[in-house]
């Protein structure tokens, strides 16, 4: 609680937006925070949801880093999970579901994007928790962290033009890679890949690359976030600052509150996901 008071904000009414869940098996909590200032400036989204697919509990949880605009991330937020827990291979095929669920996605956004004269896209990662299994699943550079057996350990590649594979892809596709400022695709976008962005789409893409975890006892939380934090904080640096906080809001508020601290002046939103380790026993019987 003391900790929002350190948060500049730019005005009482728009100060950081935070809030917390809890699964209804208690095998998980989550908590977030994001970024107050003027609503209209801010392009970070995020989702977090809990639902039942085929009798099965899962959790969905996303953080979407708008550029050019907030629309694209917006969109994904409304659209990505919805699209994803209807496919008909959600839990028989959840990987393919992904894949899917990111293109369909973006090619429908693509369809009411024509009319706009100016270009917008957005970042997504995103985690899937079903049963023991974390699927994390991104395009761009929100990254997500794991924390297990007190070790950092990221769960994305962020998606920079400058990467050699992603370079060459891009090169292989016709477009080109140059330094402005940054590495950037076409020098104007420095995410090789990310919804939206259609005067980049051949360069630009929205294939998502995907990680799997086993969920146990020694995987202890997940950390997703826009690059305001990871900008300014290291993935060591952010999984030492939360360990001792076990409210996962708390946490978020506090990654939130160092990023301002060392100057961030990104948007910066944080999703922190802990894993509850009474869950851990449960896995030889149902109860
Ligand atoms: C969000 O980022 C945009 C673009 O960098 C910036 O203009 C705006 O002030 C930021 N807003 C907030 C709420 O951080
Ligand atoms: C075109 O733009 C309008 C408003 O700017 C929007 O409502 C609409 O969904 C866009 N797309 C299409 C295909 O009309
Ligand atoms: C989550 O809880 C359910 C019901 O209590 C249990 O059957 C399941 O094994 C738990 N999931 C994990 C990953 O341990
Ligand atoms: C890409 O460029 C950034 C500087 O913008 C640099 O820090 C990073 O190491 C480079 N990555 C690769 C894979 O070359």
């Amino acid at each position: 609680m003391g900790l929002l008071n350190v948060v500049p904000s730019v005005g009482v009414e728009d100060g950081p937006v935070t809030g917390s869940g809890l699964s209804k098996n208690g095998n998980f909590s989550y908590g977030y925070a994001s970024s107050g200032g003027k609503r209209s400036s801010m392009e970070d989204f995020l989702d977090t949801r809990i639902d039942v697919v085929d009798g099965e509990t899962v959790g969905l949880f996303g953080v979407f880093d708008g550029h050019g605009g907030a629309r694209v991330a917006e969109y994904v937020k409304h659209n990505l999970f919805n699209n994803l827990i209807k496919h008909p291979k959600f839990s028989t095929d959840t990987k393919s579901a992904i894949v899917d669920a990111y293109r369909h996605t973006d090619s429908e956004l693509l369809k009411i994007e024509c009319n706009q004269s100016k270009d917008a896209g957005s970042t997504s990662s995103t985690a899937i928790l079903m049963g023991r299994r974390l699927l994390v699943a991104n395009v761009g550079d929100s990254r997500a962290v794991i924390s297990r057996d007190g070790n950092a350990i990221a769960v994305t590649r962020d998606h920079k033009p400058n990467q050699s594979d992603e370079r060459r892809r891009i090169e292989a596709a016709g477009g080109f890679v140059m330094w402005a400022g940054t590495w950037r695709v076409g020098g104007v976008l420095a995410v090789s890949r990310a919804f939206g962005d259609k005067l980049l789409k051949r360069y630009v893409i929205a294939d998502p690359e995907i990680q799997e975890e086993v969920i146990d006892k020694s995987l202890e939380f997940l950390i997703i976030a826009s690059d305001g934090l990871w900008d300014v904080v290291s993935n060591e640096e952010a999984v030492a600052l939360i360990k001792p906080i076990e409210n996962p809001e708390n946490a978020a508020k506090k990654l939130m509150v160092e990023a301002f601290q060392k100057g961030s002046a990104d948007n910066i939103t944080c999703i922190v996901v802990s894993f509850l380790a009474e869950r851990g026993d449960s896995s030889s019987s149902n109860q």
